[in-house]
């Protein structure tokens, strides 16, 4: 089987590297790729965000079979195109990506399927969205969402109705994130832990594939401002077999089962982001994908042929039943250009990583690097993720920073922490 990954990240690095160890596969393309996906793949360049252009792609190298790393092309339809095409592809239709590119549609969907999540509003001017916070229905702090992508930072919590004035009004008038805040959702503030779980489904069947829990400020402690994750550990001690059989039960079913009576069955993977409150689990977010730092810790704990499974969700023949996971923790730190989460620094030039590779239980995966005459150089904000396994989550640690130890390059920084949260217990 030919496999093509789209994406450029650490997670499609994962993706790659899974599949090219697999027996059923002959040979792993990506689109557009990264050096270090260059080692276990070829890459190909293309447009992420051209469903066209990657169908392309598909039709030049007579791909079998593609799975989608991004929520840009999902959510520009790029699985309906291939599937107009008769090309077996493993993600959600544009429709069904809704779950993740729209949090209106994400809510008012949870709302008729009764799936556990905070209480809501959708105002679709800033003048309805002024006029309903007189009265601070929801209280303080309250959470605001630009309904549409955002990158991760669409998100805003806010201490008192004064600020949440001032982010209605950068968001709706100053339209600080484009379209995507042209509507928005205010949301009661949920107390808990947050933990995510991940199901890979056909529409109708779902193999669970574990649970995670990422790591999104900037600095140790969970200081500063948001990233797109700093790292990240599986499996999350938070959700247990009892707090599982809930997800499960209260959301994972609910949606798949709601998904496909409303007319767009929801195939691909579910990236369900969770709150662990005193009255259960509730929903946070969906991502239409897997996500990313989670993915470099989830793979590789997946102790079965992926591609068999891709295949068969593609196929709409996923049987129902547990993957083959293995025990061992594994913890994954990012490491991260200066300037991230802001404007980033590029071009500094990145050495030890083949000493990082070689340390013992280490798997070290690239985002933001490309090639300059021969040099390994950064190229983005999250450069690379150093995983470390282990029988336990301090010896994974132990490895994770060991092997990040051999990396250097100018500006660096990443989190010293990561996993810390999995040996001692959360903070609360
Ligand atoms: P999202 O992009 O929707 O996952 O939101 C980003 C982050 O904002 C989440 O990871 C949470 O830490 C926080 N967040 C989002 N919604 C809520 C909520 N209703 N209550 C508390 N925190 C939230
Ligand atoms: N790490 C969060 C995400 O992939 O959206």
């Amino acid at each position: 089987m030919k496999i093509l990954v789209i994406g450029s990240g650490a997670r499609e690095h994962a993706l790659a590297w899974k599949l090219s160890r697999e027996r059923n596969v002959t040979a792993v393309f990506c689109s557009p790729g990264n050096p270090g996906i260059a080692s276990v793949a070829r890459c190909l360049d293309a447009d992420v965000g051209n469903p066209a252009e990657l169908l392309k792609v598909a039709r030049s190298q007579a791909i079998d079979l593609t799975v989608v790393g991004p929520e840009l092309p999902l959510s520009r339809g790029i699985v309906d195109v291939f599937t107009a095409d008769g090309r077996a592809i493993v993600g959600p239709s544009q429709a069904a990506a809704a779950l993740e590119s729209s949090k209106a549609f994400a809510k008012d969907f949870m709302a008729r399927h009764k799936v556990p999540t905070a209480s809501y509003q959708v105002c679709e001017s800033a003048t309805s969205a002024l006029a309903w916070l007189e009265g601070d229905p929801f209280g303080y702090p309250l959470v605001l969402k630009a309904d549409g992508l955002a990158a991760g930072k669409g998100v805003v919590i806010v201490p008192d109705r004064q600020s949440a004035i001032a982010t209605v009004e950068s968001m709706m008038i100053e339209r600080r994130f484009g379209s995507a805040g042209d509507r928005i959702v205010f949301e009661q503030f949920l107390v808990g832990q947050e933990a995510s779980y991940f199901v890979l489904t056909d529409g109708t069947s779902f193999i669970p594939l574990g649970s995670a829990q990422d790591h999104k400020r900037i600095f140790d402690d969970d200081q500063g401002p948001n990233t797109g994750g700093m790292g990240a550990f599986a499996p999350s001690p938070l959700v247990t077999v009892d707090v599982e059989r809930r997800v499960i039960d209260e959301i994972v079913r609910p949606v798949l089962d709601g998904m496909q009576s409303e007319g767009h069955p929801y195939r691909g993977f579910l990236y369900v982001g969770l709150m662990l409150t005193a009255d259960g689990p509730k929903v946070v977010e969906f991502n239409v994908r897997l996500g990313d730092p989670e993915t470099q810790v989830v793979l590789p704990m997946l102790d079965e042929e992926l591609s068999w499974l891709l295949g068969e969700a593609a196929m709409g023949a996923l049987p129902s039943r547990r993957a083959r996971i293995l025990p061992d923790a594994h913890v994954g730190v990012v490491l991260a250009a200066g300037g991230y989460p802001e404007a980033v620094e590029t071009g500094r030039p990145i050495t030890g990583v083949d000493a990082a590779s070689a340390v013992p239980g280490a798997l070290v995966f690239h985002a933001g690097t490309s090639k300059r005459d021969g040099q390994l150089v950064t190229s983005g904000g999250r450069v690379l993720t150093v995983v470390g396994r282990g029988s336990t989550f301090s010896g994974a640690i132990d490895t994770a920073y060991q092997a990040a130890a051999h990396i250097r390059f100018e500006g660096m920084q990443f989190r010293r922490d990561i996993g810390r949260k999995a040996v001692i217990g959360p903070r609360v």
